[in-house]
């Protein structure tokens, strides 16, 4: 039984010290290195991924339609189930796209006024 408890106690301290040390880690890397979080995904860089080639470089379409101002026509709840489900010729993407990417890209869209 003692053995035990000492065995669990070293766990849980190293389980500790790990995330004290990945904690330091980042923080000290942070400049240096590009963040592997989707936490703050560049909307951007998601649609230049995985929208450009139907709806085009300045968003002004070709394949799929001019989303300029998609913001005018669809809210942002309704441009999340857009990239979610796909629909009419365009793919879904709610496997291929992180749920920070999905509402990053979301949110900028329905900025577009
Ligand atoms: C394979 C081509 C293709 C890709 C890739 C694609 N789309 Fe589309 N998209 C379309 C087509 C075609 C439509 C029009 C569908 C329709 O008529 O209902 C559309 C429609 C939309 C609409 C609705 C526009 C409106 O005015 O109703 C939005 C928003 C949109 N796409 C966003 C995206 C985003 C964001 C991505 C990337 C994650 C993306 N699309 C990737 C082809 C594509």
């Amino acid at each position: 039984m003692k053995i035990k408890l000492l065995i669990m106690i070293m766990i849980v301290l190293t389980l500790g010290l790990t995330a004290c040390g990945n904690g330091n880690e980042n923080g000290s890397h942070k400049q240096n290195e590009p963040q592997t979080t989707a936490v703050n995904a560049d909307p951007q860089k998601v649609y230049k991924n995985f929208c450009i080639s139907c709806h085009g470089n300045q968003l002004q379409g070709g394949e799929g339609p001019n989303i300029q101002k998609v913001g005018e026509r669809l809210t942002e709840a309704e441009i999340v189930k857009r990239i979610q489900k796909g629909g009419g010729g365009m793919p879904p993407f709610q496997v291929a796209l992180k749920e920070e990417e999905l509402k990053a890209l979301a949110a900028w869209l329905a900025d577009l006024k």
